[in-house]
C-alpha cells in the first residue's frame, strides 16, 4: 500500500514538474516572439495618431538600440529630472546605470509626441520579458513632461501598453514605483487598476524598502481574444472599443 502511495505521490511530484516545465518554456517562447516584433504599433496595425480630449498625440515606436541617441538623452533628463531625487533617496541612483539601461537592447519605446507640432510630451519604457518565471509586459518608466500632465496622456499610453501585452499573451503587466511618489502610485492604482504584486517586498517583511512592486493581470481577456483563433477579428474590434 505504502509503496502503491509512493508511486503515485512521485507520479503526482513528475506531472507538476512537467506542467511547469511546460509553462515556463511558454512563457520563455512567449517573451522571444514578442522580442521578435519589430514595430508593435504596425505589427497589430494599431492608430499612430490618437486624439485626446484637449490635444492630439502621434506615438513612435523603437526598440532600445534604435533609438536615435538625442531621444536617448532627452529621455534620460527627463527621467533624471522627474526621478532622481526618488532613487536617492532610496541610495541607488546611478546615472550611467540608467543611461545602461536605457539602451539596452532589450528596451522597447513609445514616444509621445503633440500633433502638429511634433513636440515630445513623454515617453514609455517598457519590455516583454520573464519575472518569476511568468511573462510580463514590465514598465521601466512612464513620463509625462510638466504641462502637459493631467491631461490623459499617461493613461492612454498605459492602456496602450495594455493592449500589447494581451495581444502578445503576456500574463500581467508589471511596474516599479517608489513609495515617496505618491501621485504616481494613486494614478496606477485608482485610475488603472494596478495593485500590489505577490513579489512585492512589504510581502517577504521588508517594510522599510524605498519602493513597491504593482501589477495588473493580463490573462482573463487574453483568453478571450485569443481563444478559437479569434486574434484578429477582436484586436480589430477592440482595439477601437478598448482606445475610444
Ligand atoms: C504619473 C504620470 C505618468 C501620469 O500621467 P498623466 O498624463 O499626468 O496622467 P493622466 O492625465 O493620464 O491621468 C489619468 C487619470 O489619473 C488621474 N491622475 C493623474 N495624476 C494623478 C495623481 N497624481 N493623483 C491621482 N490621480 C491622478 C487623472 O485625474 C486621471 O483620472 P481620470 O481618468 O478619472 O480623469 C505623470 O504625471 C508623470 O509623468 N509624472 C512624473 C513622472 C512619474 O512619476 N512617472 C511614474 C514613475 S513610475
Amino acid at each position: 500500500m505504502n509503496t502503491y502511495r509512493n508511486i503515485r505521490k512521485r507520479q503526482r511530484h513528475a506531472d507538476a514538474d512537467e506542467d511547469l516545465s511546460f509553462s515556463r518554456s511558454r512563457a520563455r517562447s512567449l517573451v522571444l516572439e514578442a522580442n521578435l516584433i519589430e514595430n508593435p504599433l504596425e505589427k497589430f496595425e494599431l492608430d499612430k495618431i490618437i486624439q485626446l480630449e484637449q490635444l492630439e498625440l502621434v506615438l513612435e515606436s523603437y526598440k532600445g538600440s534604435q533609438l536615435p541617441l538625442e531621444l536617448r538623452q532627452w529621455c534620460f533628463q527627463v527621467v533624471e529630472k522627474h526621478t532622481r531625487q526618488d532613487y536617492e533617496s532610496a541610495g541607488i541612483w546611478s546615472a550611467s546605470g540608467k543611461k545602461a539601461e536605457l539602451r539596452s537592447e532589450a528596451a522597447r519605446y513609445l514616444l509621445v509626441r503633440h500633433y502638429p507640432l511634433m513636440t515630445l510630451i513623454g515617453f514609455v519604457h517598457y519590455r516583454f520579458t520573464i519575472e518569476n518565471l511568468e511573462n510580463v509586459l514590465y514598465i521601466y518608466e512612464l513620463h509625462v513632461i510638466d504641462g502637459y500632465q493631467g491631461l490623459g496622456v499617461g493613461k492612454k499610453v498605459v492602456q496602450i501598453l495594455e493592449l500589447l501585452g494581451r495581444l502578445t499573451k503576456m500574463r500581467k503587466m508589471m511596474l516599479t514605483v517608489f513609495k515617496r511618489n505618491k501621485d504616481a502610485t494613486r494614478f496606477y492604482k485608482e485610475k488603472l487598476g494596478f495593485s500590489l504584486d505577490a513579489s512585492s517586498p512589504q510581502f517577504f517583511g521588508d517594510m522599510e524598502c524605498k519602493y513597491e512592486i504593482l501589477s495588473k493581470d493580463l490573462m482573463s481577456f487574453s483568453e478571450d481574444c485569443t481563444s478559437k483563433n479569434s486574434l484578429i477579428r477582436s484586436k480589430l474590434f477592440r482595439v477601437h472599443e478598448y482606445l475610444n
